[in-house]
């Protein structure tokens, strides 16, 4: 297995990142004590891996919602596979998993350990990454949750060679945003793969790669404050306004947060903390691949909900702002800040055309 080395300084979190082949995998699903819970689409899409653990599988049905009945049935099933304390449960699927079996590892006998194989981009660079979990509660996203962080994450990039391409680019807009956060070259090579990008025939030596930069970058963050009350609002970009969208108009999460950076880079250039050119970048590339035609939200509807918003600080928010294509800071705006979107039109895009990507 070869492990995604990841900077020494690293001292509060222990979650380990393999890349790992089928029979490595199947070499740690073998392990009796280990609880396989597992996305039924990625088991029926991937017969010889799990077929011959089909009697140890907790088997999640993934257009179930991630509440509080998914996770009922979830301890039910783990009760009646009688798991103990000295279990480990292995989450297998996208964020959803990850998400869903995080949080039950984190309270089931008060705690059992967990291990994460993301199956989507979004579970790889993102969801599995950082010891984040949540459920949705009435209808409100992620506000029931807990922090407790994997022991391994296992990457086998021969997932994704099924996952549907909208799931696909929805991850790599989660890499778009950390490329325009930490690191100019990224989003460089993500731009590049992303031309050249075929599902079909996916170039597994590029996207090791391009996955390897976004999680060593999420790790760097998460572990210089791993409590988010700092620098990890930073990863926040694009979402303060992309979770409203994608409640509001059923868009996939990372289409929706692409459309979030976008707007949040305009109020940051509205409020003169960034410069216009920096806006027509990210709108630029964010366009090519990420953007929905949808372009007429209504946006006041959205912004009355900001309030709701749990990294709000009563009337304040902290806006990631990108400074320049691959640096970014994090700045204090209130919340009513945000309307001034609503009557910005956005601003025409000069006919400047992108630099040529050379490999
Ligand atoms: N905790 C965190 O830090 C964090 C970060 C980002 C997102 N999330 C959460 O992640 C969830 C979204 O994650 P997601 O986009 O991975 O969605 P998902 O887990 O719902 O997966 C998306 C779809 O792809 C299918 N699928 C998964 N792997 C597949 C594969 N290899 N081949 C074919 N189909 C496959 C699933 O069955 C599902 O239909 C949300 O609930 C979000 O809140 C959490």
């Amino acid at each position: 297995m070869k492990e995604i080395k990841l900077s020494t300084h690293h001292h509060h979190i222990k979650t380990k990142v393999y890349f790992v082949t089928d029979s490595e995998l199947i070499d740690i699903f073998s392990d009796m004590q280990y609880t396989i819970i597992v996305d039924r689409t990625v088991m029926e899409l991937h017969p010889s891996i799990f077929a011959q653990f089909a009697d140890r599988l907790v088997v999640i049905e993934p257009e179930h919602k991630k509440d509080i009945r998914m996770f009922t049935e979830v301890c039910e099933q783990l009760i009646s596979h009688k798991v103990k304390k000295n279990f480990h449960l292995i989450g297998v699927g996208g964020g959803l998993i990850s998400d869903l079996v995080g949080f039950v590892a984190s309270v089931y006998m008060r705690g059992v350990s967990v291990s994460f194989v993301p199956t989507t981009v979004l579970g790889m660079v993102d969801a599995s990454i950082g010891g984040k979990n949540a459920l949705n509660f009435g209808t409100i996203k992620n506000i029931v949750g807990t922090i407790h962080h994997p022991e391994n994450v296992y990457l086998h990039l021969n997932f994704l060679k099924t996952l549907p391409h909208s799931e696909f680019m929805s991850g790599m807009a989660e890499v778009a945003k950390t490329a325009f956060l930490f690191d100019y070259e990224l989003v460089h090579d993500t731009l590049l793969f992303l031309n050249k990008f075929n599902i079909n025939a996916i170039n597994i030596m590029k996207l090791t790669t391009i996955i390897t930069e976004s999680i060593t970058h999420k790790m760097a963050i998460v572990n210089n404050d791993v409590y988010d009350n700092s620098e990890r609002n930073l990863l926040n970009f694009g979402h303060t306004i992309g979770h409203l969208l994608e409640l509001e108009y059923g868009l996939m999460h990372g289409f929706a947060v692409a459309q979030g950076m976008v707007l949040e880079t305009q109020l940051a250039m509205i409020l003169e903390l960034t410069d216009g050119s920096v806006y027509n970048r990210v709108r630029r590339i964010l366009g090519k691949y990420f953007l929905t035609d949808m372009q007429d939200f209504d946006l006041k509807k959205i912004i009355d909900k900001i309030v709701y918003d749990k990294k709000a600080n009563g009337d304040t928010i902290l806006l990631p702002v990108i400074d320049d294509i691959g640096s970014s800071h994090l700045y204090e705006v209130k919340l009513v800040e945000f309307y001034r979107l609503i009557n910005a039109r956005p601003p025409k895009l000069p006919p400047e055309p992108e630099p040529e990507l050379t490999d």
